[in-house]
């Protein structure tokens, strides 16, 4: 599904009033700083407070766990707060599909989160509890008009991520009832977009090489279908992170080629 759209037949005021904010203009730039919950202080993440401060006036949403939300983030920002809800497993372990619900509903509520967020695992070794998982959360968060945004997680094996894997993950992600998906970019995305009924954000991955690289990967996402990212590393493990999560806003919500966000982040930075 390209983009976000208010469905007035499908979805209550408060679910909608949540996606809206997520999605303004149907478009979103989600900044994921959720990675800690299994790799521990990563590099350029060991503050999260500091990570945070100066790229949050140019997000639409923020991922992350309660423990950062609580310590590290600004309350009264009107940023779209996506709770991660699951957890269990850090990455010392070889299989870490081995997940659990890891933060309730109430909590969520109480932490006045716009969504909550789970990672699934399709084909590992623990696929049915993963599954499950994202039911029961389903089953929890409809209710209480809260989105669940289903992440298909490939843990260490990275060279799952082809469309064929993808489109099957995300989809059984829609099939249980996640709002919407994040998923990695991948040759072909625009089948993994075209047979999800629910609109898809991009991770990054780890770092890639060049920012060029990075603008390449999300104006290609936009152009499959997008309907925005869910972004880290490469944001805030580059050296000029507010002119990369500014260059990248720019391709998500004014359409700008990945050469001319290149530009945008060229002036940003003050390298021309
Ligand atoms: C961590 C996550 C991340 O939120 C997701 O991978 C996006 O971050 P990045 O762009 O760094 O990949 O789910 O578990």
């Amino acid at each position: 599904m390209t983009g976000w759209k208010p469905h007035p037949g499908t979805m209550d005021w408060g679910m909608q009033d949540r996606m809206a904010r997520l999605f303004p203009g149907g478009k979103s730039v989600m900044l994921a700083v959720d990675h800690g919950y299994f790799l521990g202080p990563l590099s350029k993440l060991e503050q999260p407070a500091k990570t945070i401060a100066p790229l949050l006036p140019h997000a639409d949403a923020i991922a992350l766990t309660r423990g950062v939300l609580r310590t590290s983030m600004p309350a009264g920002s009107g940023k779209g707060v996506i709770l991660r809800v699951s957890g269990g497993v850090s990455v010392l372990q070889e299989d870490l599909s081995d997940e659990t619900l890891a933060t309730g509903i109430d909590e969520a509520v109480r932490l006045n989160a716009s969504a909550v967020a789970m990672s699934v695992f399709v084909g590992a070794p623990h696929e049915h509890q993963s599954i499950a998982n994202l039911a029961k959360l389903v089953d929890e968060a409809e209710p209480r008009g809260l989105p669940v945004l289903g992440i298909t997680a490939v843990g260490k094996e990275l060279d799952k991520r082809d469309a064929r894997y993808l489109a099957l993950a995300s989809r059984i992600c829609a099939e249980f009832g996640a709002r919407m998906v994040k998923t990695y970019h991948c040759p072909d995305f625009a089948k993994v977009v075209d047979s999800c009924p629910v609109p898809i954000v991009v991770a990054g991955g780890p770092k890639l090489t060049t920012e060029q690289d990075v603008f390449d990967l999300v104006a290609n996402a936009m152009a499959a279908g997008a309907a925005g990212v869910d972004m880290g590393r490469n944001i805030w493990q580059h050296e000029q992170p507010v002119a990369m999560i500014r260059a990248v806003r720019g391709i998500v919500h004014e359409g700008l080629s990945a050469k001319e966000a290149s530009q945008r982040f060229h002036e940003l930075a003050g390298k021309r």
